[in-house]
C-alpha cells in the first residue's frame, strides 16, 4: 500500500468547517454517520486526526453524541470572543467551550475578517482567549486576489500570521491555516506547490517567533476547495499537514473520502 509519511511528531488533521449550515439534529445524524463510514473503511484515528466545527448551537449535541458513543472524533468552534466573560451580547467565552470539551477553536477565519470586520488585533486577542482557556486555536491567514497581485502570495499570510501570535511567548499549541480568500469556495484551489512555498514561510516564522521545537511540532493546514481528487497532491508536501475543508465537509462520503487521503496516493 503506497503511502503518505505524515512530518515527525506532526500527526495531520481533516478539520471540517461546516459554517453556518446544519442544526443540531442535522449535526447529531451527521456525525453518527460520518464515524460509522470511517470505522467500517477501517480508518485510522491515530494517523489522520478528523474534527469538526459545527455553529455554536450545535456544540452541546455533538458533545454527548461524541462522549456517550465514544466516537474517535474531535470538534471544535467556529469562533471564539477575546471577553471571558460580562456584558458581551451574543458572544461565547472560551471558558464555555472549554465546559463542552472542545479541543480547537477557528480564529480570524477570512469569513469573520471580510464580512465581521476582525482586524489582526481582535485575532490576537481571540487566540490569547483559546490559549487561556486551553483551546487549541486554529489560526486562519490568507491572502485575497489583489493582495496576491500586489503583494505576492505571502507576505499578507506571514503579516497576519505575525499580528495573530502578538501575545503567544511561550510554547503553545497551535495550528496554523493558510487559506488563500481567492480559493475559498470558488473550486478553484491553490496548487500544492503554492500551498507548500507559503506554508513553508509561515513555519520559518513560527521558528522565529516560538522557536524551532514548538514549529516542528506545529500542524499547519491547507484551506480553499479542498475535495478528496485533490487532497493527496497537498498531503504530500512537506510542510502541509492537513486541510481546513468547508464545502465538501458538508457531503458525507467526499468528507469521508478526503479523511482517507492516504488510500488515494499512486491513484
Ligand atoms: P471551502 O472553504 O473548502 O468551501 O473552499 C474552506 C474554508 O472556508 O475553510
Amino acid at each position: 500500500m503506497a503511502t503518505v509519511t505524515s512530518q515527525p511528531g506532526r500527526t495531520p488533521l481533516i478539520a471540517g468547517n461546516w459554517k453556518m449550515n446544519l442544526d443540531h439534529l442535522q449535526a447529531i445524524a451527521f456525525v453518527q454517520k460520518l464515524a460509522w463510514s470511517l470505522k467500517d473503511a477501517g480508518h485510522d484515528f491515530t494517523s489522520v486526526e478528523v474534527s469538526v466545527f459545527p455553529p455554536f448551537t450545535d456544540l452541546r449535541s455533538v458533545q454527548t453524541l461524541i462522549s456517550a458513543d465514544k466516537l474517535p472524533l474531535a470538534f471544535g468552534a467556529q469562533d471564539v470572543s477575546a471577553h471571558d466573560s460580562g456584558a458581551y451580547t451574543g458572544e461565547i467565552s472560551g471558558a464555555f467551550l472549554n465546559a463542552l470539551e472542545c479541543s480547537y477553536v477557528i480564529i480570524g477565519h477570512s469569513e469573520r475578517r471580510t464580512l465581521h470586520g476582525e482586524t489582526d488585533e481582535q485575532v490576537a486577542d481571540k487566540v490569547a482567549a483559546a490559549l487561556r482557556h486551553n483551546l487549541i486555536p486554529i489560526i486562519c491567514v490568507g491572502e485575497t486576489a489583489e493582495d496576491l497581485e500586489q503583494h505576492g502570495p505571502s507576505a499578507v499570510p506571514v503579516a497576519q500570521l505575525r499580528g495573530a501570535l502578538a501575545h503567544v511567548t511561550t510554547a503553545a499549541d497551535i495550528v496554523v491555516a493558510y487559506e488563500p480568500v481567492w480559493a475559498i469556495g470558488s473550486g478553484q484551489a491553490a496548487t500544492p506547490e503554492q500551498a507548500e512555498q507559503v506554508a513553508a514561510q509561515l513555519r520559518a516564522v513560527l521558528v522565529e517567533l516560538l522557536g524551532q521545537d514548538v514549529a516542528d511540532k506545529t500542524r499547519i493546514l491547507y484551506g480553499g476547495s479542498v475535495k478528496a481528487a485533490n487532497i493527496a497532491g497537498f498531503m504530500r508536501e512537506p510542510n502541509v499537514d492537513g486541510a481546513l475543508v468547508g464545502g465538501a465537509s458538508l457531503d458525507l462520503a467526499e468528507f469521508a473520502s478526503i479523511v482517507r487521503y492516504q488510500k488515494h496516493v499512486g491513484l
